[in-house]
């Protein structure tokens, strides 16, 4: 089988980075390679995880690989949020569609996550640590908020002028 082919990933402030994605009707021949081609980029991008939204595609599809080996691929299909710790914690995210840019965001230290895998499958996923972050961070993105809504206007502001500056110089490049 060829390598799957890396997507285009939006960068913000990229309006369709604001886009609430709908339930995946039917895990299918379609769905498996967009799971493909969503690894691909994420591993090429180095990333932990990738949420569909940020390849433009607005379907509850999540991938992750929070290893060190980057071989504990993971799945998640129409995930929802069984439960989350009352107890959170401030750490630093960063973000594939939000480039270079690294700050707190307080998230749950805990969650359980129901989803369908890659065969249809429900699973639940009992997860802490990195993963609990990163999944509340890409369950995120599938209701069209990036991380830097939690930041407050005025770095959120900043964040705006530095990329799109960035992204004006990328053009003229
Ligand atoms: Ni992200």
């Amino acid at each position: 089988m060829p390598a799957a082919q890396p997507l285009p990933i939006l960068c913000f402030p990229d309006p369709r980075l604001h886009t609430v994605a709908r339930p995946v009707a039917a895990v299918d021949e379609r769905i498996r390679l967009l799971v493909d081609r969503m690894f691909a980029t994420m591993y090429e991008a180095n990333g932990i995880g990738l949420a569909a939204t940020q390849v433009d595609v607005h379907e509850r599809l999540v991938v992750i690989d929070v290893s060190e080996e980057r071989n504990q691929p993971m799945v998640l299909i129409n995930p929802e949020i069984e439960w989350a710790s009352p107890e959170k914690r401030k750490g630093e995210e960063g973000c594939l569609s939000v480039p270079g840019i690294y700050d707190g965001v307080e998230r749950s230290i805990a969650v359980r996550v129901r989803a369908l895998d890659t065969a249809g499958q429900s699973r639940t996923v009992e997860a802490e640590g990195m993963l609990a972050v990163c999944i509340q961070h890409e369950m995120d993105h599938l209701l069209g908020k990036v991380f830097v809504e939690y930041l407050s206007p005025l770095k959120r502001d900043r964040i705006k002028s530095k990329l799109l500056k960035a992204q004006r110089e990328a053009q003229r490049a």
